[in-house]
């Protein structure tokens, strides 16, 4: 829905007003028939109060959890779909530190929907009307619902228009419009770093390969290592020559790029809100195509850093290319590395879409910030163990390595794979089950989520303040 937010108008009149409160006392300007009405509502724990009068709609959202309040701001925007609204005022009562913004987070990301294909368009809009204190904080929430809907777009665009190339093309149209570096690497380039683990995924496919590379350094950064967020960047999924069944296997693998969608997506949140550090993105790209010419179970192939791995299925594509990129993180001798990537089924079975399976070599102090960012962002975490007797299971007889464990642990040893890449502070977050939504579940959109970009931009902003 095409929408505009305007912070602070005077005198502006909308039929529809939405007001919001934490305490019982603010409602006392009301008028008793109406405070009455939403006391009782109060009294059931109903905390989004709907008041229709000869179409003139009050609602009354009483501020809950974080969680529940972005919740109401979802509800809030069902209602106004439902009575094809076109202007709202949102007026904020509330007094408490959090209030309106986790409201007007779930209420943004809930406008949003991918309806570029469809022929007859959807010309609706909306004008928001808010009046609040808080309009800095605002505007940086606005900011970042922006970069996860661009991270939307992009798991939802299709495989047939978002090649490789075309995602390249995309990354370096954002650098400008959301002021971040960005170099892409083609074909020739890959091919003069010998980066194996790329090149062979690329193998069976007629489009190139590219490796991105993005980079956010505001002056005088607060971090003097950077800090470099790796993003799988699988176009297209067939599983290769290990190909995979069509129903909601193969069929929802343009999804397969959602670590990349995250990464860029934290880029324009990073760049747009200023944040003082020294950030850098790497993006391997590819689809893993089927051909005569596609690497092959049996294949044994050298990987950027030297590594040989002999491939014993090649749908275990994701870790092959972000194997690549981790190694090349090493020359930026990197304070943390966080890689985001749609890597193993093993990890939706786990846990399914409620949340990220993650697991890494960093120290606890981090691991329990990007859990507490985890839960302030609802893109929750659990950790997984890299307990030493699982790399076991990737020996091969004939090389350094293969790319698959056996039946059991799968997004662990695919989390063992990647670390032997690593020699930093290193953090793998496996985003196979909330990438992508069969349909949507309250703000968080059917089809691509955005998940990791409100992650991200929480956990490097809380580290930005606290350095
Ligand atoms: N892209 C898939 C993982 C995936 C599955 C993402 C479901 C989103 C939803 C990945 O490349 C893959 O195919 N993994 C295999 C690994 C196996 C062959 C060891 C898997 O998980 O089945
Ligand atoms: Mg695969
Ligand atoms: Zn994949």
């Amino acid at each position: 829905m095409e929408q505009k937010l305007i912070i602070n108008a005077q005198d502006v009149q909308t039929k529809t007003t939405i007001f919001l409160f934490d305490t019982v006392n603010q409602f006392k300007n009301l008028g008793e028939e109406t405070q009455n009405y939403l006391q009782s509502k109060l009294d059931k724990k109903e905390h989004f109060i709907v008041f229709d009068n000869w179409n003139v709609l009050s609602i009354y959202v009483f501020i809950d959890t974080t969680e529940k309040t972005r919740h109401s701001g979802y509800l809030s925007v069902q209602e106004i779909k439902k009575q094809q609204i076109d202007d709202v005022s949102i007026v904020d009562y509330s007094q408490g530190e959090q209030g309106i913004l986790p409201f007007m987070e779930g209420f943004l990301l809930s406008l949003y929907s991918f309806d570029k294909y469809k022929s007859k368009a959807n010309d609706s809009s909306l004008d928001i009307y808010l009046t609040t204190q808080k309009e800095q904080a605002i505007q940086e929430i606005e900011n970042t619902v922006e970069a996860v809907c661009i991270a939307r777009d992009l798991v939802n665009e299709p495989s047939n228009t978002l090649t490789a190339e075309q995602l390249s093309h995309e990354i370096e149209a954002l650098s400008i419009s959301h002021k971040f570096n960005a170099e892409i690497l083609t074909l020739s380039q890959i091919q003069s770093l010998k980066m194996g683990g790329l090149l062979s995924v690329n193998q069976g496919s007629s489009l190139p390969p590219t490796f991105n590379i993005l980079e956010h350094k505001p002056e005088n950064p607060q971090n003097s290592q950077p800090i470099i967020l790796v993003g799988k960047g699988v176009v297209y999924d067939t599983g290769g020559l290990s190909l995979k069944p069509t129903p909601q296997s193969m069929d929802i693998m343009k999804c397969d790029m959602g670590g990349a969608a995250a990464v860029v997506g934290a880029f324009c949140a990073i760049a747009k809100n200023n944040l003082p550090l020294h950030i850098i993105g790497l993006i391997p790209a590819t689809d893993n195509h089927i051909s005569n010419t596609s690497y092959a179970p049996g294949d044994v192939i050298t990987m950027f850093d030297q590594t040989t791995v002999e491939v014993m299925n090649t749908d275990a594509e994701g870790r092959l290319i972000l194997a690549d990129a981790l190694s090349f993180a090493k020359k930026y001798n990197p304070e943390l590395v966080i890689d985001l990537a749609t890597l193993t089924g093993s990890a939706l079975h786990a846990i399914g879409h409620e949340g990220i399976v993650y697991m890494g070599t960093t120290n606890k102090e981090t691991k329990q910030a990007l859990e507490e960012s985890g839960n302030n962002t609802h893109e929750r975490l659990v950790e997984f163990p890299l307990w030493e007797e699982y790399s076991k299971q990737l020996k091969s007889p004939i090389a350094d390595l293969k790319n698959i464990g056996g039946p059991s642990a799968g997004a662990i040893t695919a989390g063992k794979f990647l670390e032997h890449f690593t020699s930093y502070d290193w953090l793998h977050l496996d985003i196979a089950g909330p990438a992508f939504l069969g349909g949507a579940d309250s703000y968080r959109s059917q089809g691509g989520t955005g998940v990791g970009v409100r992650l991200l931009y929480d956990f490097l902003k809380t580290k930005a303040e606290n350095n």
